[in-house]
């Protein structure tokens, strides 16, 4: 078999996980084995040539990090990729913060990260590259002679046209996938996106076959929903460490875990709570509302000020439905371990998720997953979530931008009988436990597999 070589920018270097993308590869990677190749933010590099990458060893696959100085984390982590990039793919242009030299940056990063990662390659080898930050690395290792397959996968949504038109500054956004076997992408959504993208902007041609004829190019793009590890997960829940009560006198516990990040929609969801408690009878259960929201890109302003809306939204909340004993809003601004987090989420009776956009949103899956079968919760989602094309038949479907929406999801999930709760529980867990990590895995290389070599049929003639 060959050896799967990943690349990203944030590699799982001892800091508690808290992303998707880091929690799916570990998966993948723990049961692939292969090499992981990212980035690490150092004080300053050594010597005047290109450093070496550094080895981390104490993994069961091997891990390699490229330096960044602060000037580079700047223009290419906090600036280009998470205040253009991150902003733009969200549908959130009136957040871009463009600066000079970040896009420079951008780029100079991805050429540097390709020379270095180059000697490590063995002809053999696939390559994964992954996410917004490293969109221009199959191009980059082209130019340096790499021949292998290589396949591109977006975590987060693929933007409209009105979208990349934003871009002023960068001419060759398109032509950056021609360099790809394959672009996969989380959902149907974005693949039509992706389409209309390249054809209204780049007047590119959809084939028959499913492919886009882009200026000499071809440019096979798909949808792979990401999974996760679904019977570890639930295990991991079942075997939960002891919580400590949540709190006194709520009856039920209702939960969110997210990044804090205004693509999760968390001043929204409180709203949305505050609008479900001012309506509610007065004989409605007492819930408990835990939200789990660790810190994320703090040096960017767009994050500093989310932190800032939520702390004073809650506060406004607790003042106004608090009671001596009685919290409704318990918000944690730190990471947990998982094993804790699974345990949380199978306490929970109601997980409310209502990202504004979200590429998939592995939160709303190991909800579910944790559940106990006979006595499940309720998962209340965005229909913005990537994870809404998969789980509408067994979750509460809201519209985030609207309070009442929310507050009615709330009314249903406490009040819905103990049959219904399982019909939508078991719908959800068929799909998430079909659909997983080993799935989205196999089923992405195998993809990249036959498209590499029609490529390599195709040149041949
Ligand atoms: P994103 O990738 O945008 O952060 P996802 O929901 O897809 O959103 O993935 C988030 C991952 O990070 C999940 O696996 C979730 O369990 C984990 N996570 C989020 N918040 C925390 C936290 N406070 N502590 C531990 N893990 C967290
Ligand atoms: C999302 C992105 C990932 C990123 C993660 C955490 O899941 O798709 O690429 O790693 O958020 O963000 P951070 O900036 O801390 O890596």
């Amino acid at each position: 078999m060959p050896r799967l070589v990943v690349f990203s920018n944030r590699v799982p270097l001892g800091d508690k996980p808290s992303g998707g993308l880091v929690v799916a590869l570990n998966d993948t990677m723990a049961s692939q084995g292969g090499l992981w190749i990212g980035t690490e933010t150092v004080k300053e590099r050594s010597g005047n040539g290109p450093d070496a990458l550094v080895n981390h060893p104490g993994a069961t696959f091997e891990r390699l990090a490229m330096g960044l100085t602060p000037e580079e984390q700047d223009g290419y982590y906090l600036g280009y990729s998470n205040s253009v990039l991150w902003p733009l793919f969200h549908g959130r242009a009136d957040l871009l913060s463009v600066s000079v030299g970040q896009f420079t940056t951008y780029t100079s990063v991805n050429r540097r990260l390709a020379e270095l990662s180059a000697p490590h390659l063995r002809p053999d080898d696939t390559i994964w590259i992954h996410d917004y930050h490293l969109i221009p690395l199959a191009h980059e290792l082209r130019k340096l002679g790499v021949r292998n397959p290589i396949g591109f996968f977006l975590h987060i949504p693929f933007p409209v046209a009105n979208g990349i038109r934003a871009l002023s500054d960068n001419a060759e956004f398109l032509d950056w996938f021609s360099a790809y076997d394959l672009v996969g992408l989380q959902t149907q959504r974005d693949v039509a996106n992706f389409i209309g993208a390249f054809r209204t902007l780049g007047r590119a041609e959809l084939l028959s076959d499913g492919r886009l004829r882009f200026n000499n190019d071809f440019i096979q793009v798909a949808s792979f929903p990401i999974g996760i590890d679904a019977t570890g997960f639930r295990t991991a829940a079942e075997q939960a460490p002891e919580l400590p009560e949540i709190t006194t006198s709520a009856q039920k516990v209702m939960i969110g875990v997210d990044r804090l990040d205004y693509s999760k929609g968390l001043p929204h969801r409180l709203r949305g709570f505050q609008a479900f408690l001012r309506e509610r009878h007065a004989e409605a259960d007492r819930i408990a509302f835990l939200q789990i929201a660790p810190p994320t890109r703090e040096d960017v302003q767009a994050y500093k000020d989310i932190r800032r809306d939520l702390e004073q939204l809650s506060g406004e909340v607790n003042g106004e439905f608090g009671d001596i004993g009685y919290m409704p809003v318990q918000y944690i601004h730190r990471s947990i371990p998982r094993a804790r987090l699974a345990g949380l989420f199978r306490r929970a009776d109601i997980a409310l998720v209502t990202p504004l956009n979200d590429g998939m949103n592995l939160v709303a899956k190991e909800y579910v997953a944790a559940q106990d079968e006979a006595d499940p919760g309720v998962l209340i989602l965005s229909r913005f979530a990537g994870a809404a094309e998969q789980l509408a038949e067994g979750a509460l479907l809201i519209n985030p931008y609207d309070a009442a929406s929310i507050a009615d999801g709330i009314t249903r999930a406490v009040t819905m009988p103990l049959d219904e709760r399982r019909t939508r529980h078991a719908a959800m867990w068929s799909e998430i436990a079909r659909h997983d990590n080993d799935w989205w895995t196999a089923t992405f290389l195998q993809s990249l597999a036959r498209a590499a070599a029609s490529r390599r049929t195709s040149e041949s003639f």
